[in-house]
């Protein structure tokens, strides 16, 4: 990373540590920033929002949902989360873990924004719902579209499943949910070989 991307990123997490834009400021312990390599960022991994452990922790998913995604990743391609940077559309976590609203996306929307363009990823992979309409600014669902490659502003987007999503299944549902997410995470994999191969 060069020098102005260190302090432009520096600028960044201040910034967003002072955020009080909107109503998730008074409620939370920590605002969850993000985790993960900002020199040379192949994939970029969007969440929801954080829920209480990484509230509690100031990082992005390490309570039952991060646990998961750290094995989807390793166990199902290899891939070891450290080498991505995985964050969250919205940076503080709402209470009760519901859904973040339009207004917490609106206000957050900036610092995504910016964490992307700093970044520079070459693939974005949103998890659930949430991400994935946000992003692409559709209406269409989770289940139409994962697995399937999309485009935002030109980079490559994959849609999964969230894992607290897989988390929720059981017997044949699960099996068919994690079958898929198995799928789709040797989808990302083969693509982020592709890239190295390049690179
Ligand atoms: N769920 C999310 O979407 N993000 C987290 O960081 C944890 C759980
Ligand atoms: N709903 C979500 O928000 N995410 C999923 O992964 C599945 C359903």
């Amino acid at each position: 990373m060069n020098i102005n991307i260190t302090s432009a990123w520096n600028l960044l997490k201040s910034q967003i540590e002072a955020c009080r834009k909107c109503d998730l400021c008074r409620t939370r312990n920590n605002i969850v920033i993000g985790d993960g390599p900002v020199e040379h960022c192949k994939c970029i991994i969007i969440g929801e929002a954080p829920g209480e452990e990484e509230d509690l922790s100031g990082k992005p998913f390490v309570g039952p949902a991060g646990k998961l995604l750290t094995k989807i990743l390793m166990n199902g391609a290899g891939i070891d989360r450290k080498t991505l940077y995985i964050t969250n559309a919205v940076k503080c976590r709402p209470p009760g873990n519901d859904n973040p609203t339009n207004k917490q996306l609106i206000a957050c929307n900036d610092f995504l924004e910016a964490q992307l363009l700093l970044l520079q990823p070459s693939i974005i992979v949103t998890l659930g719902n949430v991400p994935t309409k946000w992003l692409l600014k559709t209406s269409t669902g989770i289940s139409s579209l994962r697995g399937k490659w999309q485009k935002w502003r030109g980079l490559d987007l994959l849609p999964m499943f969230h894992p607290s999503y897989l988390l929720r299944q059981s017997g044949e549902a699960e099996k068919r949910v994690k079958q898929m997410t198995w799928d789709d995470v040797k989808a990302l994999k083969a693509k982020l070989d592709e890239l190295n191969k390049l690179n």
